[in-house]
Parts: C-alpha cells; structure tokens; sequence
C-alpha cells in the first residue's frame, strides 16, 4: 500500500527535465532527509536494467511493438523492485519518465493505439503518479540543445517531426488531466524554472508530509 509520494518529470528530450529532477532530488533530501527521497529515471534504472536501456537507446529494433513492449517490461521491474518498495517505506519518489512519456512517444510518436497501451498499463498495475510536472519546451529550443550535445541516440535521431507529435501528446494529457499534470515553461534559466518546481515541491512537503518550509 502507497503511503510515500510519486512525482514524475516529463517532456521532450532537451527539455532540461533532469536539471530539474536533480535539483528537485537536493531540494528534498534537505528537506526530508537522503533516506526518505528516491530519485529515478526509466528507463533502465533497476539492477539489470541497463541491458534492457542499452537495447532502447542503441539497439537496432526495426518493430515498434517491441520497442514499446521494452519499455513496459522495463517499467514492470522499476515499478515493482523500485518505485513501489519506496513508496511503501513512506518515501517521496521523483521520477524522470514514466507512463506519460510512453504515450506521448509511442502513442502520439509512433501512433501506437493508446487503448491498447493504457489497457497494457492497466493489466500491469502501474501506480498513477500524484504529481506530473511536465517541463514544456517548443521543439526548435529541444532540438537546439540536442544539437549542441551532440551524441544523438537512437530516439533523439528522429526526425523533427517526431518530436512534434510527442509534444502534441504532451499537450494533449496536460490538458486531459490538469489536477495531475503541471506545465512548467522550460524556456528559462534553469535556477527560474526551478523556482515554479520549488513551490510544487513544497506544497507536496507540506500537504503530504507535514514539512512546512
Ligand atoms: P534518455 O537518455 O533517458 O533521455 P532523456 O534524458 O530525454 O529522458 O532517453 C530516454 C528516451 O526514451 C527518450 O528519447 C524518451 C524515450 N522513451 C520512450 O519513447 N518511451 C518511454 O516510455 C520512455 C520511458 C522513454
């Protein structure tokens, strides 16, 4: 049974999310101590999950079926060796990528039937995050940045207008879902977007943990 908090960190690929998971990740460690924060990233991030990131990143898969059914079986082992036995110890969860990341991708991406993938999300049992702050970059700024980085992998070398659509589906269930999903402008300094993830921070802190900052 939950009783921790799950936080989920979504966007495009060069939308700065993980500046702002490591940032949020400090920010709550000083607030709630290290051993009562979990910072996660799908996918991949579960013992032996690295093979099955190597496969999604670099690997040469030609069936977008089996990319998808990669990212759930990778999503069935983080939720059940990682993110539920933190939730269960009473831990806030910050996690980079999750479920919304797999519709925006591979649903609006790839167009991949969404009923079929919720109803896949449904038969595995996935936990509904309580928060989802969705970093929102317009595509040109992401791309920039990817370019500047260099090193595309398998999905960042998509084209252009890949990235668009997933952007559609971000919109899209930011729309659907506005008590979950909040949408942070991106386009900002770093230190300024982290002040809008800050006072979300807090709020949960407060409301979730009794910590008043
Ligand atoms: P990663 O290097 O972790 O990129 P980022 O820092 O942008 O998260 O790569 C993860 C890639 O996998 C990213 O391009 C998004 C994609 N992805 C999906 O297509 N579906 C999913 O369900 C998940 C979790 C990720």
């Amino acid at each position: 049974m939950q009783c921790g908090q799950f936080i989920t960190f979504e966007g495009i690929d060069g939308s700065g999310k993980s500046t702002q998971a490591k940032l949020a990740a400090e920010f709550s460690a000083h607030a709630l101590g290290e051993n009562r924060v979990l910072w996660t990233r799908e996918p991949g991030d579960w013992k032996g999950g690295k093979h099955i990131r190597e496969l999604l990143l670099h690997g040469d898969l030609l069936h977008c079926h089996a990319e998808l059914y990669l990212f759930l079986a990778d999503r069935c082992e983080h939720v059940r060796q990682v993110i539920e036995p933190a939730l269960a110890r009473g831990c806030l969860v910050l996690c980079e990528r999750y479920c919304d990341s797999t519709l925006a991708y591979q649903s609006w991406g790839r167009n991949l039937s969404r009923a079929w993938i919720e109803s896949l999300f449904s038969t595995s049992g996935f936990p509904t995050p309580n928060l989802t702050l969705w970093i929102d970059v317009p595509v040109e700024k992401a791309w920039e940045r990817l370019t500047e980085r260099g090193s595309a992998d398998r999905i960042e070398s998509e084209a252009l207008t890949f990235l668009h659509s997933v952007q559609k589906g971000y919109a899209a269930l930011s729309e659907e879902y506005p008590q979950r999903i909040v949408r942070i402008d991106g386009t900002r300094a770093p230190h300024l977007v982290f002040e809008d993830v800050r006072s979300l921070l807090k709020k949960t802190l407060k409301e979730s943990f009794g910590i008043a900052l």
